[in-house]
């Protein structure tokens, strides 16, 4: 059942003991939506009847972390975490079901603090990747770290789901890069790696946000790049030959060499191929010309730059800002989403690529983009982390449908249906998807005797983790938090295993 308001009151009077009042904001604070929206990037779960918080703990340091679990957990008040805010479904500030619960902020613990000379970094959870990346460049040009290309994504959210990037192909996922990690658990203490051993540090590197604790930092591997990276776009029309370049792009860009990523985003019937090469243009056009001269590359094509320029390149297509946009935090609530994702392991053919692009065509119809694995981030076992989609694995699908404010049902509609359409094509039983892509369609927990039930949890879990992981994520959560504290629509349920 729901706490009651008196339990609310009881929270808030337990937080207020340990927790500054300027940091304790109630929807009677006068801030208390300006803090809420300040990391919102899908504005469906802004809207005047999604559920608010009881309170956002808006975290100085680990010891109001601590104190949000303990009084939580003393007065039957959950916890949303929040880092990033960039969950598609918005899971760290809202829930689906009425309940009352507060939201921990995590936006002000964001030091990265960079040891050049070992080549690593401890990163605050409420960093973005954009600062992440902008201070292991600042503190050597040559050193960077393999993430995602948004910059203003969470590292909590996003190392906690598994992290994929333009550079996995070279250096693997960001998790594939965690050395290290604190985390507060469902009792209230800090752990770290030593401390929680290592079945939760497996699981914390990638089995998904929200389900085993609150992560405060982690300590990451920075990766080694040229000084002279090489970056180029690509467009091409179904007449320019878009569908014969993707039916090949889907064997090539895996089997390329680890230094380059071409990714690819279709929309409006056209392809549009996005490129990071790990050199420079003289060496990057020999590859490219006997690889795949049907792009057509010439070097005028080529845009060297710096690694952290390219960060910024990729992301927004532009060259002309100052890389300190990197730091800016701030994101617009204009354009509404809903994303799904898919992994194909057989490549699809020449025949459906050419029924597959006249679904990019119309108002309502959004686009995909297709991450290609292979090189080290599918030479890593599927079990090493719960992310399991690797050897074999030729590239990710992330759907994606955009409106603003009105126009949501068409173009639901349209990504409903382009899914529905794109099953026979992808991985099939179960048919995989990525956690840090959020969907709630693919199933949610069912709570049964005060736990999130393992066979509901199964249902969403094994295509996100499969099967062999999903099972070791849960008995780690039997261990961990047996009661199930942490949990949210799609959180690891516990197994607790009877001997
Ligand atoms: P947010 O704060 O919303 O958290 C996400 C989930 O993790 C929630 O369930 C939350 O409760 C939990 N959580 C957050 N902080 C936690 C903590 N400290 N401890 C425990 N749990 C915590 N992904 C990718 O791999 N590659 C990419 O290139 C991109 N690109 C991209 C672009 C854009 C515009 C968006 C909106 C998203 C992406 N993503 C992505 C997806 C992204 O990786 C995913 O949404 C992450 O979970 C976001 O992390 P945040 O901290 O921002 O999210």
């Amino acid at each position: 059942p729901a706490p009651s308001s008196a339990a609310a009151g009881d929270f808030l009077r337990c937080l207020s003991a340990s927790v500054p009042s300027q940091l304790l904001l109630t929807p009677a604070s006068p801030s208390f939506t300006s803090v809420l929206a300040s990391s919102i990037r899908n504005p469906r779960f802004f809207t005047p009847g999604t559920m608010r918080p009881l309170c956002i703990v808006a975290a100085a340091n680990a010891s109001h972390v601590q104190a949000a679990v303990l009084c939580g957990r003393r007065h039957g008040v959950r916890l949303r975490v929040r880092s990033g805010g960039h969950d598609y479904e918005g899971l760290s500030y809202r829930s689906v079901r009425p309940e009352e619960f507060a939201v921990v902020d995590l936006a002000g613990l964001r030091s990265v603090r960079v040891d050049r000379a070992a080549a690593t970094a401890w990163v605050d959870s409420g960093a973005t990747v954009g600062e992440l990346y902008y201070a292991a460049a600042r503190a050597d040009p040559q050193l960077a770290f393999p993430a995602g290309l948004c910059p203003t994504i969470g590292v909590g959210g996003h190392f906690s789901g598994g992290g994929i990037g333009m550079m996995m192909r070279k250096h693997g996922l960001s998790v594939d890069n965690a050395l290290d990690a604190t985390m507060v658990d469902a009792s209230g203490r800090i752990l770290d790696r030593k401390a929680m051993g290592e079945d939760l540090f497996w699981a914390i590197r990638g089995g998904g946000g929200g389900s085993f604790g609150i992560l405060l930092s982690w300590k990451v591997r920075l990766v080694r790049v040229p000084l002279r990276v090489t970056a180029f776009t690509i467009q091409k029309t179904i007449a320019q030959g878009a569908i014969d370049a993707v039916t090949k792009w889907q064997t090539l860009a895996p089997a390329l060499p680890d230094e380059l990523t071409i990714r690819v985003v279709i929309q409006n019937q056209q392809a549009r191929f996005q490129s990071l090469y790990l050199g420079t243009c003289d060496q990057l056009l020999p590859v490219m010309s006997s690889r795949f001269p049907e792009l057509g590359m010439t070097r005028a094509d080529c845009r060297e730059m710096t690694w952290l320029q390219s960060a910024l390149y990729i992301n927004s297509g532009s060259t002309g800002q100052p890389v300190e946009a990197l730091l800016n935090r701030t994101t617009s609530l204009s354009t509404f989403t809903k994303n799904k994702s898919d992994y194909v392991k057989q490549a699809i053919t020449r025949e459906s690529w050419q029924k597959i692009f006249p679904w990019f065509n119309g108002p309502s119809a959004g686009l995909i983009i297709l991450e290609p694995h292979g090189g080290q981030v599918s030479r890593i076992a599927d079990g090493d982390t719960p992310y399991p989609h690797r050897s074999g694995v030729l590239y990710n699908i992330q759907h994606i449908a955009f409106w603003s404010g009105d126009g949501g049902t068409a173009a639901t509609t349209w990504i409903n249906g382009f899914y529905s359409f794109m099953g026979q094509f992808v991985t099939k039983n179960p048919r995989a998807a990525y956690v840090n892509y959020r969907d709630l369609d693919i199933g949610q927990n069912a709570v049964v005797g005060g736990v999130t039930s393992y066979d509901s949890g199964r249902v969403w879990g094994e295509k996100y983790f499969g099967a062999a992981n999903f099972k070791r994520l849960a008995i780690t959560k039997g261990k961990m938090d047996p009661g199930d504290y942490f949990r949210n629509e799609q959180s690891v349920p516990p197994l607790v295993q009877t001997p």
